[in-house]
């Protein structure tokens, strides 16, 4: 049975699916709960259960937001803090999956609720981290206030899974308004100080017209997640979303508007 709710936020025209509504397996600490929940779980939602690991991101709520100029209160996992997890902190040698540095991976939902704890920034290790100044290390790339602010946003509002889809405004493709923001949610954590994981620096607009320009087909494939090679499709594991990559394609096609 799938259960499924609709309802309205304080925005107009913005929809919550919420589906696939598990308990919170990241506040179960003793084996012999997660048993029992496990018990109750699978009599619930027999059919549900395509992935019955406890810990795996259970709770996507999909959030489809109609009329992307009116920017909804809720904080998207996928598109606004996940991001920031996989560049500032899942750079190779850091906490991708293969480097895990002290057992620490950030590159999905799962792995980073490792390190939070839902409406408790406190008690949020991977946050308390940032915000302390240890992570990232002093010389790497470090977060902005805007940016810890969304993190500490998201985990308020309960550290949801939130999935955004359709949230950008396809009408804007200039370089102040948004491509310098998604250079510097998606990709400067590895690229924007020199020279740039690969080599590749797109810190300041010269910069990364420049090396678009020369690179474009490369470029273009890279964040299309199209690249042959599957460690050359940016950003790595996670693809934007459509709607950001429409944007950065037109104002690469457009002639770098700024
Ligand atoms: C977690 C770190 C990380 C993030 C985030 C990241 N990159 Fe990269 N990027 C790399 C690494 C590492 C390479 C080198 C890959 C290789 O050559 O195998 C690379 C290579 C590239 C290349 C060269 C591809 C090629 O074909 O040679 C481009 C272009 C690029 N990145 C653009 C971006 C853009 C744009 C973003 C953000 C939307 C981004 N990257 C986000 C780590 C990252």
């Amino acid at each position: 049975m799938q259960m499924m709710a609709t309802f309205n936020t304080n925005l107009q025209g913005i929809l919550f699916q919420r589906r696939n509504i598990y308990p919170n397996f990241e506040i179960m600490k003793t084996s012999l709960t997660l048993l029992i929940a496990s018990v109750l779980l699978y009599t619930a939602c027999k059919h549900e259960m395509i992935n019955p690991l406890p810990g795996s991101p259970q709770d996507t709520i999909v959030v489809n937001n109609p009329n992307p100029t009116v920017k909804s209160d809720t904080v998207c996992f996928n598109t606004e803090v996940l991001p920031l997890f996989i560049t500032y902190c899942a750079s190779a040698g850091c906490h991708d999956p293969v480097s895990r540095q002290e057992g620490v991976v950030t590159n999905s939902y799962a792995t980073i609720m490792k390190g939070i704890t839902a409406k408790n920034p406190n008690r949020s290790e991977y946050y308390k981290v940032i915000i302390d100044r240890e992570m990232p290390p002093a010389g790497s790339p470090q977060l902005s206030t805007a940016q810890t602010n969304v993190i500490l946003k998201w985990i308020n509002q309960g550290a949801l899974n939130t999935n955004c889809v359709n949230s950008c405004d396809t009408t804007k493709f200039t370089y102040s308004d948004p491509v310098v923001t998604l250079l510097t949610n998606n990709c400067n954590g590895c690229h924007g100080t020199k020279p740039g994981s690969g080599n590749v620096y797109l810190g300041d607009y010269a910069s990364a017209k420049a090396y678009i320009t020369a690179n474009k087909t490369a470029f273009l494939n890279a964040i299309n997640h199209t690249s042959t090679v599957v460690a050359k499709r940016m950003p790595p594991g996670n693809k934007m979303q459509d709607c950001q990559i429409g944007q950065f394609t037109r104002w690469v096609e457009k002639g770098y508007p700024q």
